[in-house]
């Protein structure tokens, strides 16, 4: 595993179309080791192959269900790793919400999501993978598949506002 750095505007490969993973490779393997330890080293909760300057679609995301409702009792964090995601279904309803990205840093901003995605892939093993997500859980996951899309959330934002430090300890967690 290997820490890699996050890269940032103007990159160009934040900005292009991803390219569809057609074998799994040790290569993807060794991919998504690098991703999930570079996130967790960040720190953040998703990120995106083309943040560390690789374009090809694949993301992961680790996040505790629950950890955005202080009344909701918090669940282990879990991690996936996503091949070629899709978004197949959404909700009708969306929502407002906070999110910063490990590629801006240093801003962040409101953007309106989906509630509800169904979010379908393969996994590290080439199987099938399906997920119901809704919430924050829903909210990383379009952040992360903006990503292989060239898709920052800053063109889906409604306001981007600088961090200030006092601010930072009620921030959103960035993917
Ligand atoms: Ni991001």
């Amino acid at each position: 595993m290997a820490i890699r750095e996050i890269v940032t505007p103007p990159n160009p490969t934040l900005r292009q179309r991803a390219q569809k993973v057609h074998r799994i490779t040790p290569e993807i393997a060794q991919l998504i080791d690098d991703l999930v330890e570079t996130m967790r080293v960040a720190p953040g909760v998703g990120l995106a192959a083309p943040q560390i300057d690789v374009g090809l679609r694949v993301i992961v995301v680790e996040y505790a269900e629950g950890s955005e409702d202080e009344d909701a009792p918090e669940k282990p964090p879990k991690l996936y790793a996503v091949i070629n995601p899709e978004i197949t279904r959404t909700s009708k309803d969306r929502v407002l919400g906070n999110e910063a990205c490990l590629s801006l840093p240093g801003y962040f901003g409101e953007v309106e999501r989906y509630e509800r995605v169904t979010v379908k892939g393969l996994n590290r093993h080439g199987q099938d993978f399906k997920l119901k997500a809704k919430g924050w859980l829903a909210r990383i996951f379009q952040h992360e598949i903006d990503h292989i899309e060239g898709i920052l959330y800053i063109d889906r934002a409604t306001q981007v506002w600088r961090i200030e430090e006092q601010e930072d300890e009620e921030l959103p967690a960035p993917v």
